[in-house]
């Protein structure tokens, strides 16, 4: 049988069909992506086909020879030269892709291989106990669903996320879910740790003291999305996540070995492959703009893939939608006649509100708070 492509799905998504009673009939299952696989389907239901996007055509030569910049930050603790030698790399990194790995971290691969197992356990855990964290309240704690712009959003993933709060407000124990609460709350203390060192060096590398970004708090809040990609049946015709770019300050990202993640670059997508103990970090929208664009917010997607499940755990650097005062715009230090504010002002949360309302697929919500 001749399989459909991406291309021939685009009819179908513009036929006028019952979508939203569709995407109703899927939220109301509580049970996400997996739930479908756990029926045995073999047909992507239409809710989740996508249209190809702007860059699936060009052709990609270069594709096989470019990679994100790997970063070893074995030893740099006290040691000048290595510490400048990162922050050059971490400002080529910053400036064009908007992403680059990091490994020897210091976070132990005991506790990134634990954390991947927390996220299995979770999703595999067909009780109540995983049922019950479902919802669409983003104020919550804990938010389990699939899709959290499922009614917005320019089509719907391959994938299924749960969003835990851990910064600045701690959650107790029971306040997470059974399965996974230990390591979330071990990996969220390491992944904090990890996240302040690298704002210091994201500081020196726009040329301000290694503390600026700290003291202005880019680390207070941290968000853990955990999300499971389940083995897709026809991956051609759906993404695990769309085209988008990320609305935090940073991201620190753990993927487990499948692959599947994919950056643009001079208008390609070019593989993030899995390297094993590393991690990913991408600059987010919150960074780009209080950089006044030096820094770029990397446009990024997952695949689908007929193999799976694919674990991952994002943790993004943000207050998000707490309520908050402190307002952020282009850093002082960074302007000049020949470099006047591109942005104005805003909080984590109005930008939050403002990301989640275009769900994604859409152009970035740094157009809104464009001068
Ligand atoms: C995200 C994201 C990528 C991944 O959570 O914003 O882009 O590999 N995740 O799961
Ligand atoms: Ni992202």
């Amino acid at each position: 049988m001749e399989s459909t492509s991406r291309t021939e799905v685009v009819s179908e998504n513009e036929q006028n069909y019952d979508r939203i009673s569709e995407l109703k009939a899927f939220d109301e299952t509580k049970a996400g992506v997996k739930g479908l696989v756990d029926a045995r389907i073999t047909k992507v239901p239409r809710i989740f086909f996508s249209p190809p996007d702007r860059f699936d055509k060009v052709s990609s030569p270069v594709k096989a020879q470019v990679c994100i910049p790997v970063i070893d930050l074995n030893g740099i603790d006290n040691d000048p030269i290595l510490i400048k030698s990162s922050v050059d790399k971490v400002r080529g990194a910053s400036e064009t892709w908007g992403f680059f790995q990091v490994i020897n971290h210091g976070i132990p691969v005991r506790v990134l291989e634990e954390m991947l197992d927390g996220v299995r356990r979770f999703y595999e855990d067909d009780t109540e106990d995983k049922r019950k964290w479902y919802t669409r309240d983003g104020l919550k704690t804990v938010v389990y669903n699939s899709n959290f712009d499922l009614y917005k959003g320019v089509s719907t993933n391959w994938r299924d996320t749960t969003y835990c709060t851990m910064a600045p407000n701690p959650p107790s124990l029971d306040e997470l879910p059974k399965s996974c609460r230990d390591i979330l709350v071990e990996y969220s203390r390491e992944v904090m740790k990890l996240g302040r060192f690298l704002l210091e060096l994201l500081s020196e590398a726009l040329n301000l003291k290694p503390s600026h970004l700290n003291d202005m708090d880019c680390a207070e809040g941290l968000a853990l999305l955990y999300h499971y990609y389940p083995a897709c049946p026809e991956p051609e015709l759906t993404l695990g996540v769309t085209e988008h770019t990320d609305y935090d300050f940073f991201t620190v990202l753990l993927q487990d070995h499948i692959g599947g993640l994919q950056v643009l670059y001079q208008n390609q997508w070019i593989d993030i492959s899995p390297v094993p103990g590393a991690l990913v970090v991408n600059i987010g929208d919150l960074l780009q703009l209080i950089s006044n664009d030096k820094f770029k917010s990397g446009v990024h997607r997952v695949l689908a893939n007929n193999v799976g499940p694919r674990v991952s755990v994002a943790s993004f650097f943000t207050t998000g939608l707490m309520p908050s005062s402190k307002l952020y715009g282009p850093i002082k230090e960074l302007l000049s006649e020949d470099s006047p504010p591109k942005y104005r002002e805003t909080t984590p949360r109005e930008y939050s509100l403002c990301h989640n309302a275009r769900g994604l697929g859409r152009t970035s919500a740094l157009t809104d708070f464009k001068l």
